[in-house]
């Protein structure tokens, strides 16, 4: 039987939704995996860093987030104000950090990240705002797979699922804000009503301009820019456009063509100059594209190889339960090279 301590760094939507996961699967992860995890901290910025050594009561935890009472009421625990204390004193085997994404300097996602690799914990994260600027350099791993699409696989997919496969191109609809307004906008709503409705569903947030400028989907392209081309780049190395001046009639014109328009990131490798291009722009697809069809909140993603000439992958780019499926099967993926 194998066991991990695991620590969660933020709990809000994600980590109770990997949390609650560890809870549906307790007997799964046993039968199928011979792994019992130990959730043995938990850190939210209002109520601080609580750490039980016999492990936290999920159930517990989930009630007092809902009720939105201090995670310190759980019974039997040592309690500190700030997370990266907490973590330096108490340690684990994984660290899951959850904690919002900051595209700008990447806080306090980092800090925690750089905490737990520098104590030997591997780290899983749904956090896009540290995932590019990080080498894997650290004996323990850092995984990310719930960063670009949550739970629908695409890390693993490059990295296990087409092993050996040389992939040239990749693009995406990566954000399903973009891709909910843009679609919307096909069916007659102009930009402004759709936004409203995206807003309302709870799809956009108040301030959208990080998805409708599409730095969301630069974040996101940088992670993978690394990760499957093993060639890191600074944001300001992405060509980008959002979405904010497409207008209804251009969305309705692209139909009348035979295309529709969607937010698309790419990256294509140049062998000639060795170079990896980067994009992320609204796009005129002809209906036959994969991507084309992919309407709503939902992501997807085509990957060019010299094997597979076209791999697309179609799912789910958010939400709770989903993007704790992702967190999950790192969890797993680590178990599973555990001695
Ligand atoms: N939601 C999704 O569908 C989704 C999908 C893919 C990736 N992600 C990424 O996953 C991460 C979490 O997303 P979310 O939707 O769960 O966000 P969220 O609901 O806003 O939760 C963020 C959590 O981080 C906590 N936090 C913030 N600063 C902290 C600090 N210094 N120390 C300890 N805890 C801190 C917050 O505390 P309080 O509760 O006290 O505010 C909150 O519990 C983000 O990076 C997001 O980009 C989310």
């Amino acid at each position: 039987m194998k066991h991990l301590r695991l620590s969660i760094i933020g709990f809000g939507t994600v980590g109770q939704g990997l949390a609650e996961l560890l809870a549906t699967k307790r007997a799964l992860l046993k039968q199928d995996y011979g792994l019992t995890v130990t959730l043995v901290s938990v850190a939210n910025a209002r109520h601080g860093f609580i750490y039980r050594d016999e492990g936290l009561d999920v159930p517990t935890l989930l009630e007092l987030a809902a009720k939105r009472r201090p995670l310190s009421e759980h019974a039997g625990v040592r309690r500190w104000a700030n997370a990266l204390e907490g973590l330096q004193t108490t340690g684990g085997d994984v660290l899951a950090e959850v904690t919002g994404t900051n595209l700008r300097d990447a806080e306090p996602g980092i800090s925690h990240i750089r905490a737990g690799l520098a104590q030997g914990m591997h780290v899983i994260t749904a956090n896009k705002g540290p995932g590019f600027s990080l080498a894997q350099q650290h004996s323990v791993q850092l995984r990310m797979e719930a960063t670009v699409m949550s739970g629908t696989p695409v890390l693993s997919t490059v990295r296990e699922g087409i092993a050996g496969a040389n992939v040239t191109a990749i693009r995406g609809i990566l954000n399903g804000t973009t891709n909910y307004i843009l679609s919307a906008m096909a069916t007659g709503r102009d930009y402004a009503e759709a936004l409203a409705e995206a807003q309302a569903q709870g799809y956009a947030e108040a301030d959208p301009t990080a998805d409708v400028e599409g730095y969301d989907a630069v974040a996101k392209t940088l992670i993978l820019a690394a990760l499957v081309f093993g060639h890191p780049l600074k944001p300001e190395q992405v060509i980008r456009q959002g979405i904010t001046t497409i207008t209804r009639e251009q969305v309705l014109q692209a139909n009348d063509n035979g295309k529709c328009i969607k937010l698309i990131a790419s990256l294509r490798r140049h062998r000639e100059t060795d170079t990896l291009e980067a994009r992320v722009e609204p796009t005129g697809l002809a209906l036959g594209d994969p991507l084309a069809r992919v309407d709503g909140v939902m992501n997807a993603i085509t990957i060019h190889t010299d094997t597979l000439p076209e791999v697309t992958v179609i799912g789910p780019g958010a939400g709770r339960l989903q993007t704790g499926q992702g967190l999950l099967a790192d969890l797993i993926a680590i178990a599973k090279t555990k001695q």
